[in-house]
């Protein structure tokens, strides 16, 4: 197997407004008994430092497997180095198949400070995880160990990545579960998982990534099966720990209710990519792209806004076998001929850093989005 590694191109300039994180053209594959799955095929975003970056997309889109990737969490995985003229695809398609070793692979970059974690070592990488980068994984319950107790589990985590005793870490522990909100800390740092609940677990997670104060946390759908109110409690901790300590953050979503509620910048995903990128305020205020109309005029309402919005019909296509050319095309009402051969790239429309991939004109755009937030306006003020 020819998966190489490539020498570290450092794009870390230590100037104040690096991103903390630079993720460009990532792209995952995962061979399968069907077929090769193109989970991520081509994804860039950045997190900047005390920033929180909202990912967003319907089910099955890559927004898991995109930072699974960038922390190298993926099994069996592994990475290809392609030069800029690869047919990248082609190529990674080629590697996976003849592979015994690796069912995935992963090509791309993603610079954390400046260093490629895709390039890093177990050793470094093993360093980073948990301590600089922590995540709230998606399922609460196959991350914590249910014949551990919280306690131990918290303590190990604190002792990885700090040079303490037990007895500190203890306190540190106590002090985190504390933080997050569960009463008692002291006596129930001794209970197992299974003797709280799930609004409880998910504040165990949060505490567990967060007691190596790292820089930046991945959230992966914390809050989706949580009631309302807990929800909300625990979107209010992590805004207020992230305020606390300058925490950056990337929380991903199907729901963009949550994306308005924390995010300062946005990245929709459809079928594996990236279709648009900006601020939250362009996101909800000027949307670019068909794909975030439809999303945005899917956001359950108490009024009658949704049935007069663009929703989207049909599903997403199978990572399997996507369509050629724009993948959203099949289920854009505003679809013409070019959008089901050519591939739109995801770029800005004039100065700023508002992207999309959609060939409408510049003008479609803006009138659509007119159109849809007065829509929205109207019906809000009826
Ligand atoms: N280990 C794996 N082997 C094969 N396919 C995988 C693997 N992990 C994920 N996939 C596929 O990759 C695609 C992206 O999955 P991913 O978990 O990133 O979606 P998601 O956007 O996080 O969805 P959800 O909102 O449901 O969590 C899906 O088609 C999924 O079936
Ligand atoms: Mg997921």
């Amino acid at each position: 197997m020819s998966t190489t590694v490539e020498p570290s191109t450092s794009t870390g300039s230590s100037t104040e407004d690096a991103p903390l994180l630079d993720v460009r053209d990532l792209r995952t594959y995962f061979k399968t008994e069907d077929g090769i799955v193109r989970a991520v095929d081509g994804v860039s975003f950045s997190v900047k430092a005390g920033q929180t970056l909202g990912v967003v997309g319907e089910s099955g889109c890559g927004k898991s497997v995109t930072m699974l990737s960038v922390l190298s969490l993926n099994t069996k995985a592994g990475r290809l180095a392609l030069g800029p003229e690869a047919n990248a695809g082609a190529e990674m398609e080629h590697y996976l198949l003849a592979s015994k070793k690796h069912t995935s692979l992963s090509t791309g970059s993603a610079h954390f400070r400046g260093e490629d974690l895709l390039t890093a070592s177990s050793d470094r990488l093993r360093a980073i995880r948990g301590g600089e980068i922590a995540m709230i994984f998606q399922d609460p319950m196959t991350s914590l160990n249910p014949v551990h107790t919280i306690g131990a589990q918290l303590i190990e985590a604190a002792m990885l990545h700090q040079d303490i005793t037990k007895g500190a870490a203890r306190q540190i522990a106590i002090e985190s579960l504390d933080d997050v909100g569960i009463p008692r800390a002291k006596q129930r740092i001794d209970d197992f998982p299974h003797q709280f609940s799930g609004g409880m677990r998910q504040r165990v997670m949060i505490a567990m990534a967060l007691i190596n104060e790292p820089e930046l946390l991945i959230a992966d759908e914390p809050t989706t099966a949580l009631d309302v109110t807990t929800q909300s409690q625990i979107l209010g901790l992590i805004r207020r720990l992230q305020e606390e300590r300058g925490t950056a953050v990337v929380m991903i979503t199907h729901d963009l209710g949550v994306v308005a509620e924390v995010a300062d910048e946005v990245v929709v995903m459809y079928a594996a990519r990236v279709v648009e990128r900006a601020s939250v305020f362009e996101v909800f205020e000027q949307p670019r792209h068909p794909y975030t109309w439809g999303l945005l005029g899917s956001l359950p309402r108490p009024d009658a806004v949704a049935d007069r919005l663009t929703q989207i019909q049909g599903q997403p296509p199978s990572l399997l076998n996507p369509p050629p050319g724009c993948r959203f095309a099949p289920r854009c009402t505003f679809s013409f001929g070019r959008c089901l051969e050519d591939v739109p790239e995801l770029e800005g429309s004039g100065a700023g850093s508002h992207l999309d991939a959609c060939f409408l004109t510049d003008a479609q755009k803006v009138e659509e989005a007119q159109r849809f937030v007065t829509a929205a306006a109207t019906d809000e003020s009826a």
